[in-house]
């Protein structure tokens, strides 16, 4: 009996042993080497990624010093909770959090006094605040779901979030700009139902900005539909306020509701974080969430959020200033003009639209493609195939000027 009690027992500690080795120990494959090479190969390619909208030029050496000289490397902090809800006891940097919304609010035209925000763990999760936020304020004010309007040029995220959230969305057709075309939208609207607009600002590939001024025009027509805006700014949202067409996203001047921005692309953030920005009156005007053990409403859709990404922004935004923002987003906007200028001498087939810092083109042979990480993308209205160069503030003349010369080696 002791016997088969022992061989059993050392079966079962056999296989234990077994499982924790293949989950914690010999199956892994890469060793601290790889490690040290993955870090250099990203490290040494970070300047030629020209495809996507990643600020390279990042500035947080010294964030990274404070944060292990400063003791916080080694403690778990979370922003659980409300940045404008002082309740919160535990270990948190909302606080500073609050400081972010509150610096960026009046430059989307906000009033401090009717402003709420939080600082996002990315764009998509922006626009699922903005979504959600809208559909339940209208829900509210309505007693109906809204149906959800968006370009087939904005980013995908919308159609995927608007699909989780189990709401009824038209995707209206976007001409070859990127932009929403307005009379398809008309054509779409449907009158016996509020309605939630996403509006584009900056459209992921071609950089088509919808046109505010004429979608408002025809929801002015119906005044009878109740409304929600949202601005989909990922990228032009982090640097249009520095530019001389901050009012496109200026809500005194063009109105919306919330706007949902990166922080990984403009701000050079170094992981994807961003910020979600609307009023007060919309915030109080959700379902309420009292949690008796964070002794509070929690009106955000996260519980658990990062600390150190608010301290990031803040320290990014104390660092850089506006001065060094405007210097930067004017920057971008001179050598993506530059970009688009080249190409044309070359007669390389290629577009840019109004304030963007995205230039589009036929694309290139695939040895160009892969060196610099192009995207792809297809309209046929543009000849089939195109690349784009999404000019950020590490693409300098003279990093874009190899890329000439690569366009020019082409026979
Ligand atoms: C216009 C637009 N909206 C939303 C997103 C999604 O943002 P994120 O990648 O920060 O989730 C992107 C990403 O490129 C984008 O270009």
């Amino acid at each position: 009996m002791l016997e088969t009690l022992k061989k059993t027992a050392s079966f079962f500690l056999f296989i234990i042993m077994l499982t924790c080795n293949s989950v914690f120990g010999t199956q892994f494959k890469n060793t601290q080497k790889q490690l040290d090479e993955y870090a250099a190969y990203v490290t040494e390619h970070r300047l030629t990624e020209f495809g996507y909208p990643a600020n390279q030029e990042l500035k947080l050496k010294e964030f990274y010093k404070w944060y292990i000289d400063s003791g916080l490397y080694g403690t778990m902090t979370n922003n659980v909770g409300d940045p404008f809800n002082s309740s919160h006891t535990f270990l948190n940097s909302l606080d500073f959090e609050r400081e972010v919304i509150e610096f960026f609010g009046p430059k989307y035209g906000f009033e401090k006094d009717n402003l709420w925000g939080i600082v996002t763990n990315s764009g998509t999760d922006g626009n699922n605040h903005g979504i959600y936020f809208g559909a339940k304020y209208l829900e509210k004010i309505t007693g109906q779901k809204p149906v959800v309007y968006v370009s087939e040029d904005a980013h995908y995220s919308n159609r995927r979030l608007a699909n989780l959230q189990n709401l009824e969305l038209i995707i209206i057709p976007a001409d070859e700009h990127g932009r929403m075309i307005p009379e398809k939208f008309e054509k779409a609207l449907v009158k016996d139902r509020p309605a939630l607009v996403i509006y584009a600002i900056g459209t992921t590939f071609k950089g088509g900005i919808d046109d505010q001024n004429a979608i408002n025009a025809i929801i002015a027509k119906y005044p009878s539909i109740k409304v929600y805006r949202h601005l989909d700014a990922a990228l032009f949202g982090g640097y249009l306020p520095y530019t001389k067409y901050k009012d496109t996203v200026n809500r005194k001047v063009h109105p919306f509701d919330s706007i949902a921005i990166s922080g990984h692309k403009f701000f050079g953030m170094d992981e994807p974080a961003g910020i979600f920005l609307t009023t007060k009156e919309i915030k109080d005007n959700q379902t309420p969430y009292n949690i008796t053990y964070l002794n509070t409403n929690m009106p955000m859709i996260n519980c658990s959020r990062s600390a150190v990404s608010p301290l990031k922004f803040w320290w990014i935004i104390h660092n850089t200033g506006v001065k060094g923002c405007t210097k930067q987003a004017n920057g971008m906007l001179e050598n993506a003009v530059w970009l688009k200028n080249e190409l044309d001498r070359r007669h390389w087939p290629a577009w840019l639209e109004p304030m963007s810092n995205t230039v589009y083109f036929k694309v290139p042979p695939k040895s160009i493609v892969d060196k610099y990480y192009l995207a792809p993308e297809y309209d046929i209205r543009l000849g089939g195939e195109l690349s784009h160069i999404v000019v950020m503030q590490h693409m300098t003349k003279r990093r874009l000027q190899n890329f000439l010369d690569d366009i020019a080696k082409i026979k």
